[in-house]
C-alpha cells in the first residue's frame, strides 16, 4: 500500500445545495486505500474532491472533475487561473454589501450579474470564457443569497432571493487561494459535461464518486433543478447502468442518493448486486425544503462496491 502524505488543506469555496460536507465522516470510511485515477462527475462544491486531495490520496494520479453547470465550472476555472483578481473583485462587492445589504444584493444580481451573464451566454457561453468579474459576482451571490441555491429562470436570469445573514463571510481569501492551488495541480482536468463521459475514462483501480441530484422523496420534496434540464428518472436509470458497468469492470465506485423507493429498487437489482454494489442507509439532514417540518433528519443511501472501514 502506498504511503499517503497529507497535502495542505483545501475546502469548498461555494455553498452548494446537496453539498457533502456533513456526510464526509461516513463517506471517508469508503475511501479506497489506493487510487489510480479519480473521477467526480457531479462536482458541485467538490466537498469529496477537496477532502481526498487534502488527505493526500490523489497525489500523482490523474483527476477528472466535471459538472453540467457551466457557471459552476466557469467559477472553478477562474478560481484556478485568476484567484487574486477574483479576490480583488469580491472585496469590492463585500464593501458594497457592508454599505447596502439586501438592496446591494439585488443591484448586483439584476444590474451586474444577469446582464453580464446574458452577454457571456450570447457571445460564447463556455466556462473557458467565463469572465472573472462574473465569477466574483457569482461567489458573492452564493455567499449572500438564499441557502447557496443556484437557480436560473427560463431566460437564464439568476433569480435567487437574498438570504438572511447578519454578517456573511464573503471574502475567504485563504480558502480561495488554497482551492486555487489544489485545482492547479498537474493532472487535474475540469470540464463542463454530463456524467456519462466517465464511462470512457474510468479504468480498473480508479475511484469514482457519483453525487447526482437526489431523486425526490415525494411530490413536493427536495430541490433538484441544478441545471436547465433537471435530472429525470431516465437519467437516474442511465446512471445506475453506468455505475453497475464500472463496478463490474473493477472500478471503485461510491454513489450517494436519496432513499426514494425508485433508487432503492434500482440499486437493489440483481445486476447491481452481481457487480458487487451494496446499499447502506445513513441518516442525513437536508437544508432545502420549502416546508420547514420536512427539514428534519432523513435517510439517504450510499451505494458502493468498496467495503467501508470502521
Ligand atoms: C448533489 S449536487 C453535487 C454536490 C457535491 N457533491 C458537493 O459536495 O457540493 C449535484 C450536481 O450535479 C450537477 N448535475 C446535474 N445534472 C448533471 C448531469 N446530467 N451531468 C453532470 N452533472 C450534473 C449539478 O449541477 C450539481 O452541481
Amino acid at each position: 500500500m502506498r504511503a499517503v502524505t497529507p497535502a495542505p488543506e483545501a475546502k469548498p469555496f461555494l455553498k452548494w445545495v446537496g453539498g457533502k460536507r456533513q456526510l464526509l465522516p461516513v463517506l471517508r470510511t469508503y475511501y479506497p486505500a489506493t487510487v489510480s485515477g479519480y473521477h467526480e462527475p457531479f462536482l458541485g462544491s467538490g466537498a469529496v474532491f477537496f477532502d481526498l486531495w487534502t488527505s493526500g490520496r490523489l497525489a500523482g494520479c490523474p483527476v477528472w472533475l466535471s459538472d453540467e453547470n457551466p457557471d459552476l465550472v466557469g467559477c472553478y476555472l477562474r478560481i484556478r487561473d485568476a484567484a487574486d483578481a477574483l479576490i480583488g473583485e469580491l472585496g469590492r462587492l463585500a464593501e458594497g454589501h457592508a454599505q447596502g445589504g439586501r438592496t446591494f444584493y439585488y443591484e448586483v444580481r439584476d444590474q451586474l450579474f444577469n446582464p453580464r451573464r446574458a452577454a457571456w451566454a450570447a457571445a460564447d457561453g463556455t466556462p473557458e470564457a467565463y469572465p472573472v468579474d462574473l465569477a466574483a459576482a457569482l461567489l458573492y451571490l452564493n455567499k449572500t443569497g438564499y441557502n447557496g441555491l443556484f437557480r436560473l429562470n427560463q431566460k437564464g436570469g439568476y433569480n435567487v432571493p437574498a438570504g438572511r445573514y447578519t454578517r456573511p463571510r464573503i471574502v475567504h481569501a485563504e480558502r480561495i487561494r488554497a482551492a486555487s492551488a489544489a485545482l492547479a495541480t498537474p493532472g487535474i482536468s475540469i470540464a463542463c459535461r454530463s456524467f456519462d463521459r466517465v464511462a470512457e475514462e474510468a479504468r480498473p483501480g480508479d475511484f469514482v464518486y457519483f453525487d447526482p441530484p437526489y431523486a425526490p422523496l415525494g411530490p413536493t420534496s427536495n430541490f433538484r433543478q441544478y441545471t436547465a434540464r433537471g435530472f429525470s428518472d431516465a437519467d437516474q436509470a442511465r446512471l445506475q447502468a453506468l455505475a453497475v458497468g464500472l463496478a463490474g469492470r473493477g472500478v471503485q465506485v461510491l454513489l450517494s442518493n436519496s432513499s426514494a423507493d425508485s433508487i432503492v429498487r434500482l440499486y437493489g437489482e440483481r445486476t447491481a448486486h452481481s457487480a458487487g454494489l451494496r446499499i447502506r442507509r445513513v441518516p442525513a439532514r437536508r437544508a432545502v425544503n420549502t416546508r420547514a417540518d420536512r427539514r428534519g433528519p432523513v435517510e439517504e443511501l450510499l451505494v458502493s462496491n468498496l467495503p467501508p472501514v470502521a
